[in-house]
């Protein structure tokens, strides 16, 4: 089903206090490492929206048992090398980062055999990338370099592995694969990327160390989590943090958000186009530790000027470069994207899914190999966008509307569910 939906010009600003919805990554790591755990672990706002609600589909067919009553979830797991052989494929629906992590723990799952696949946007979503390092380790894996793809449980050997790509989701899963292997396992990252998976893992008791780029895992069953609460995701609270920053008039506080330095490149970046963006981020000085630590953004409207956002700083803020590319429309100057070339395999190519979508609204955009370059023009005139099916695209179409000259018709709305599924509900209380 595509559901179609109007964002018109907000007529005054954007005012009101918002809990920010969980976090998507933390939430499915939680799942996914309480499911190897033996003992209960409840976990206390989990993020209930389709991506998240897959893994837990997942993990039941695995043989754990889940309660969930709304965002409070229990987990009962299966032991480390306990994962049943499910009867049918399992189906991760949207969730590339599902994909991507599920096959580590799996893969040391000795003579059980898994298939996975998911939606039409799954089955672009190169998984040769988790295979490489998979197979270093003695995995045996039926994949090509799409979806779907078999796993047989096979005994695993620790590597050093370094990644061609900063990607959090492919550096989980390969120390998760370290957990079950027989010896250390360290994977060595060519910029840092989202560490939620080593600071659950130390969480656990599993002994986790950084070294600059080089994170090594030593093979353990991790112990009962017990209790954990999901920090709000900085990628939802940034969409109101753009829609303030452009809506004339708007002063919106946003409560409980990650504060977590690996995810917030983009608060960063915002703050030095000008956007008027108050509360504390962690250093990326700070020792890695098991918390996930929490902030609120306050966040009132302001005008932006352009900036140069370089590789660097892409995997900070890599779910947020499409509201980059938004402020940048609006922004005095050019705004530069570099070395975002991993945008073009996320849940639409967004790259192209951006520029397209911008420049129907009126925006002057053009896509570059690695990233796009917008030259603002103060704002955005409206029109109509297509969410592609990618979540990430129908909250930006609908950010660009209420701050249009216009209003933006978003097709794809629908695509909300993925990831925040209360986003029309807290709109309406920012817009009353
Ligand atoms: C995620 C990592 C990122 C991000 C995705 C979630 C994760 O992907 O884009 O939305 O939870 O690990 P990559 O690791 O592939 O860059």
């Amino acid at each position: 089903m595509t559901l179609t939906a109007n964002f018109a010009p907000a007529r005054r600003g954007l005012q009101g206090v918002l809990v920010a919805p969980a976090d998507k990554s933390i939430s499915h790591r939680a799942a996914l490492l309480g499911a190897a755990c033996e003992g209960e672990l409840r976990i206390a706002g989990y993020l209930r929206a389709a991506d998240t609600d897959a893994t837990l589909d997942a993990i039941r067919a695995l043989g754990a048992e889940v309660h969930a009553d709304g965002s409070e979830v229990r987990i009962r797991g299966v032991g480390l090398r306990g994962a049943h052989e499910p009867a049918d494929v399992i189906d991760v629906r949207n969730s590339g980062t599902l994909l991507r992590l599920l096959p580590g723990w799996l893969a040391g799952q000795e003579g059980r055999r898994f298939t996975l696949d998911g939606d039409a946007s799954i089955r672009r979503r190169p998984i040769d990338r988790i295979a490489e390092p998979l197979r270093a380790m003695g995995a045996q894996l039926e994949a090509e370099r799409l979806p779907p793809f078999s796993i047989l449980g096979a005994a695993l050997h620790g590597v050093t592995y370094a990644l061609p790509v900063a990607s959090a989701q492919v550096k989980s899963c390969v120390l998760l694969a370290g957990l079950l292997a027989d010896g250390e396992t360290t994977v060595v990252e060519p910029l840092p990327s989202r560490d939620h998976t080593e600071r659950l893992m130390l969480r656990a008791g599993v002994s986790v160390t950084r070294r600059g780029p080089r994170i090594t895992v030593r093979p353990a069953a991790p112990t009962a989590l017990d209790e954990l609460t999901v920090p709000g995701d900085p990628s939802s609270a940034a969409f109101w943090a753009a829609a303030a920053t452009l809506i004339p008039g708007s002063h919106v506080i946003v409560e409980g958000v990650g504060a977590n330095w690996t995810r917030n490149g983009f608060v960063a970046i915002a703050r030095r186009m000008g956007a008027r963006i108050v509360g504390e981020i962690e250093l990326p000085s700070s020792p890695l530790s098991p918390d996930d630590p929490i902030t609120t953004l306050e966040i009132s409207s302001s005008p932006l000027q352009g900036t140069v956002v370089e590789p660097d700083e892409v995997p900070l803020a890599i779910d947020e470069l499409p509201l980059v590319a938004l402020l940048g429309c609006f922004a005095d100057g050019e705004t530069v994207v570099r070395g975002a070339q991993e945008l073009r395999v996320k849940e639409s190519d967004r790259i192209a899914s951006v520029v397209e979508g911008l420049r129907a609204l009126g925006g002057e955009i053009e896509a570059t190999a690695d990233g796009f370059v917008v030259a603002g023009t103060g704002g955005l005139e409206g029109g109509q966008i297509s969410s592609h099916g990618d979540h990430r695209l129908a909250m930006l179409g609908a950010i660009a509307g209420l701050a249009s000259r216009r209003g933006v018709e978003v097709e794809g709305i629908d695509s909300v569910h993925v990831s925040y599924p209360t986003f029309a509900a807290d709109l309406a209380r920012l817009a009353t």
